[in-house]
C-alpha cells in the first residue's frame, strides 16, 4: 500500500514533470472513476489505482514489465543510428519512465524482447550468472547438418572469446533452420557462432526466454503486452528448455 498526490502518480508513470501534470490536472484533463480530480494535495492509494487523461485508461504501475514481439529494422540501443528505436514502438510515458530493453536482439533479430524500467529485473534477466535460457531460430544459408549440430553444442571459437562458445541445446528443425539455446548473451552470438561452424544466419528470431513462449503471448510483430505477475513468474527458474 502507498499513497501519492496525484501529480506525482502521473510523474511517477511517465506522463511528464511534476509542474506538467499538475497543469495538466489543473485543466482538468485528469480523472479517476469518472469524476475530474484536481486536487494535487491530498495523497491518493496507488495500489489499483486506475485514471483517465485525455480520455484514455491508465493503471498505476509502480514498475512495467513488457514483453514485445520486436519486428525487423528497429534497434535496441538508447541512441539508435541506422533505424528507429524499439522504444518508439511503445506509448511515449515508457521512454520518460526510463523503459529500458533486457539485454539487445540486433536491428534484423525479430522476437522476443522484454522491457521494463526495472533495474534488479533488467540485471537478472541479462546477467549471464542467473543462466536464464534464450530459444532463437536461425534459419541458415547452408543445409542444417548433424556436424553442425555436434560442433555448436561442443562450441566454436570465437575471435576476442579466450574459450569456446558452446550452445545449451541445438536441435535441427528442418533443412534450413535449426534451435538454439543459450545462456549467454555476447555480442551477435548466434550469427558469430554459425559462421565459425562455416554456416551462414540469414535470419533469427528469438521465440523464448527462459519458461515464456512468444507464441503463447499472441503477439503479432510490432505488439507488445503488459506481462503480469504469473507470465513473470516463467522468466524465474527452474527452466524446462525442451524437457
Ligand atoms: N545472437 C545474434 O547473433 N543476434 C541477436 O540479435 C541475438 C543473438
Amino acid at each position: 500500500m502507498s499513497k501519492l498526490t496525484l501529480d506525482r502518480i502521473l510523474h511517477t508513470q511517465g506522463f511528464g514533470t511534476r509542474k506538467w501534470c499538475r497543469s495538466l490536472i489543473n485543466a482538468g484533463d485528469v480523472s479517476i472513476a469518472g469524476q475530474v480530480v484536481t486536487d494535487t494535495n491530498t495523497p491518493i492509494e496507488t495500489d489499483g489505482l486506475q485514471f483517465t487523461i485525455f480520455d484514455e485508461l491508465w493503471t498505476y504501475r509502480a514498475q512495467v514489465y513488457i514483453a514485445l514481439n520486436k519486428p525487423a529494422n528497429f534497434e535496441c540501443s538508447r541512441k539508435p543510428s541506422h533505424h528507429p528505436g524499439v522504444l518508439s514502438i511503445l506509448p511515449d510515458q515508457f521512454t520518460l519512465r526510463d523503459v529500458q530493453p533486457v539485454g539487445r536482439l540486433d536491428h534484423d533479430t525479430t522476437g522476443l524482447l522484454l522491457m521494463s524500467d526495472d533495474g534488479a529485473f533488467i540485471h537478472t534477466q541479462s546477467s549471464p550468472k542467473h543462466h536464464v535460457p534464450k530459444v532463437y531460430v536461425a534459419t541458415t544459408y547452408a543445409p542444417v547438418t548433424e556436424a553442425l549440430i555436434e560442433l555448436l553444442l561442443k562450441g566454436v571459437k570465437l575471435h576476442d572469446e579466450p574459450a569456446p562458445l558452446a550452445a545449451e541445446r541445438c536441435e535441427r528443425l528442418d533443412e534450413h533452420h535449426l534451435s538454439i539455446v543459450l545462456e549467454q548473451g555476447k555480442y551477435h552470438q548466434v550469427k558469430r557462432m554459425l559462421a565459425a561452424a562455416e554456416n551462414h544466419c540469414t535470419a533469427l528470431n528469438r521465440s523464448q526466454i527462459g519458461n515464456l513462449k512468444l507464441a503463447d503471448l499472441g503477439l503479432a510483430p510490432g505488439e507488445w503486452c503488459y506481462l503480469d505477475a504469473d507470465r513473470l513468474a516463467l522468466l524465474a527458474p527452474p527452466f524446462s528448455i525442451g524437457d
